[in-house]
């Protein structure tokens, strides 16, 4: 119930004009949001990295309605891969194809994230675009424009896609995305899907989540698996020591400001750890989809609405 508000609340672009452009708004979403600069963003890397465990940068946004508004977007892209070269940063970056025109025009989008891999795999250290997956109208097209990308021999291992576990078709689409080596990150997934397509129950969603964990850490190759669930990040260590898996082999990777606890718990015990950045001026969809996973945080940033 809570979580499909949120959701619909994400979707409403009054308020989030209004709240984007608010001061008291931008203090409040500071809890998951680096803040709205690429300064920021950098800062928080920095801060990161030192703590043993590495980034990836998203500059947040999502539907933008003209090419050059996409274009704008994938500037900034490009600049945040030359700051983390010039300050040897250990960081990546995520990219919402919506926010790289999808809507707008396909091929724009393409061609946008098209160069910003190339980039990526121009870069030395060679870096790395990982492409975040959205709501379900989004899934094919945006598996289509991996698997094409990941085509060129000089993106090989510089772009990887999303699967969500909440979706009926994952297990498929893992196993294609595998065939051709693509890295994976498994997330649950944070939109409203329906019932014909998705699991509905937090116990399916969790119970398909820790199946595909396991396909995908036999698989041989690196990936990320994205949640803060302590029970299946508890599973997912006994199987990796059962079956003999190399810490080195994945990484577990969680959202900037979410369970700090968890992440250095598992830095100390020796696995890899990513946490993912978001930073920008548009916060509101990001924001809202949080304060959704979790009624403590709604309660949180009405108590400061009101300090
Ligand atoms: P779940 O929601 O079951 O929560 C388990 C526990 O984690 C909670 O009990 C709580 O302790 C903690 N927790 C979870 N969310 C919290 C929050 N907001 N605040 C505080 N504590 C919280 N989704 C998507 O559809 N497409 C994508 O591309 C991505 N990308 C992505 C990258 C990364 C690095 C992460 C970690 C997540 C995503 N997601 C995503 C979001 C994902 O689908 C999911 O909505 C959230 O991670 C919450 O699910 P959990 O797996 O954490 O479990």
């Amino acid at each position: 119930m809570l979580r499909t508000f949120f959701v619909k609340l994400s979707e409403n672009r009054t308020i989030r004009d209004f709240a984007e452009r608010s001061a008291v708004g931008q203090r409040l979403s500071s809890r998951f949001v680096a803040g709205t600069s690429i300064q920021d963003a950098v800062s928080a890397t920095q801060s990161v990295n030192k703590l043993g465990m590495h980034v990836s940068l998203d500059n947040l946004g999502e539907n933008v309605t003209n090419a050059e508004e996409a274009r704008h977007s994938a500037l900034l892209y490009e600049q945040i891969l030359d700051e983390i070269n010039r300050l040897h940063l250990d960081a990546n970056v995520s990219v919402k194809l919506t926010h790289m025109g999808f809507d707008v025009d396909e091929n724009v989008a393409r061609d946008i994230v098209g160069s910003l891999v190339a980039k990526a795999a121009a870069m030395q250290p060679m870096n790395f675009v990982r492409v975040d997956m959205e709501g379900s109208p989004y899934t094919q097209r945006t598996l289509d424009l991996v698997h094409n990308l990941h085509g060129l021999p000089a993106n090989q291992g510089c772009v990887g896609a999303v699967i969500q576990a909440y979706l009926f078709r994952s297990e498929k689409d893992i196993e294609d995305l595998l065939a051709k080596g693509i890295r994976i990150r498994l997330c649950k997934g944070a939109y409203k899907e329906a019932s014909d397509i998705a699991f509905q129950q937090k116990s399916e969603v969790d119970e398909n989540y820790i199946k595909l964990t396991k396909i995908l850490m036999k698989s041989g190759v690196y990936h990320g698996l994205a949640t803060h669930d302590e029970n299946i990040i508890r599973q997912t260590v006994a199987f990796a020591q059962a079956e003999k898996i190399a810490p080195s082999s994945f990484e577990f990777q969680m959202l900037h400001g979410i369970r700090r606890d968890l992440q250095q718990k598992l830095v100390r015990d020796g696995w890899n750890v990513r946490v993912y950045i978001p930073f920008g001026t548009e916060w509101y969809p990001y924001f809202m989809r949080r304060l959704g996973e979790r009624p403590a945080n709604a309660l949180f940033v009405v108590k400061n609405l009101f300090r």
